[in-house]
C-alpha cells in the first residue's frame, strides 16, 4: 500500500492547503484533484507553462533539477524565479514528504 504523504500548497490569494499525496502521481495531479485552482492547459504532458509553482527554498535541493525541455517551458513562465517548476513534472515520493509549494502567476485557471 502506497504511504500516506502531505503537500503543502499555498494558492494565489495566499490561502494554505494540506493536501494528502501518495507516491507516484505528480504534484499536479493532487493539486487539481483537490479542487485547487490551477489551469494545467496541456493535461499534464509539459507542453504549457500553466501548472508553473514556486518550490519553497528548503526543498529545492531535494528535487531534480528540471530538464532542458522543462527549463525551455520556464522561460517563457510568468514571472519565473530559480525556484520555478512545471509542478506536472513533479512525482511526490516518501523523500518529498511535505514538500510545499506556491502557484505562480500564470496558473490561474482564467490565465490566457
Ligand atoms: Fe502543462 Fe504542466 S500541465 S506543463
Amino acid at each position: 500500500m502506497a504511504s500516506e504523504l502531505t503537500l503543502h500548497v499555498t494558492d494565489r490569494g495566499g490561502g494554505r492547503h494540506a493536501l494528502m499525496a501518495f507516491d507516484g502521481a505528480s504534484v499536479m495531479d493532487f493539486i487539481r484533484d483537490n479542487g485547487l485552482p490551477i489551469k494545467a492547459a496541456c493535461g499534464g504532458v509539459g507542453a504549457c507553462v500553466s501548472c508553473h509553482v514556486y518550490v519553497a527554498e528548503e526543498w529545492l535541493d531535494k528535487l531534480a533539477p528540471p530538464t532542458a525541455a522543462e527549463s525551455v517551458r520556464l522561460a517563457d513562465a510568468v514571472a519565473p524565479q530559480d525556484n520555478s517548476r512545471l509542478c506536472c513534472l513533479l512525482r511526490m515520493s516518501a523523500g518529498l514528504d511535505g514538500l510545499a509549494v506556491t502557484l505562480a502567476p500564470g496558473s490561474e485557471p482564467d490565465a490566457g
